[in-house]
């Protein structure tokens, strides 16, 4: 009883590595094209991008004037890529990276977080 307990509460073997994962990338507009063909390549299985405005650290300036603080958003893309596993996920921020960067600032930013469950509206299906 006691070692059946222990066996259900340990986590599935390589659950972790094997759970969804979403890729959510800020990037800059004038990266998309050569974010796609990077993605294209990597056998991404769906995407959603979306025209987004924000700022980073710099609060969208380079520059600041006396003591006042200036603020503005930026105009950038978001990409959204749901990927199996924690593999996939690095295979896609690695090619997300790669296209994307110059070195200067305002280059983008990527978070990757945990999915609870996906499904295809059409069939029903759990899949990514
Ligand atoms: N902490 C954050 N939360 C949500 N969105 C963010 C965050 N940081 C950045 N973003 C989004 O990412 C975009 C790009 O940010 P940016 O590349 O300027 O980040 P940064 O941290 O300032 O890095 P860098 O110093 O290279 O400019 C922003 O315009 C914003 O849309
Ligand atoms: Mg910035």
């Amino acid at each position: 009883m006691k070692s059946e307990n222990k066996t259900a509460a340990a986590p599935r073997k390589g659950a972790k590595a094997k759970g969804l994962k979403k890729v959510e990338a800020f990037v800059r507009p004038g990266a998309l094209k050569k974010i796609m063909l990077a993605l294209a390549e990597a056998d991404y299985p769906g995407l959603t991008v979306t025209e987004v405005q924000g700022h980073g650290r710099q609060r969208g300036v380079k520059e600041h004037y006396r003591d006042q603080t200036t603020m503005s958003l930026l105009t950038k893309f978001k990409l959204e890529i749901v990927v199996e596993g924690g593999d996939e996920a690095r295979r896609i921020v690695d090619a997300i990276v790669k296209a994307a960067r110059t070195g200067e600032y305002g280059d983008g930013k990527i978070f990757v977080y945990d999915v609870e469950r996906a499904l295809r509206i059409r069939t029903g299906e759990p899949v990514v």
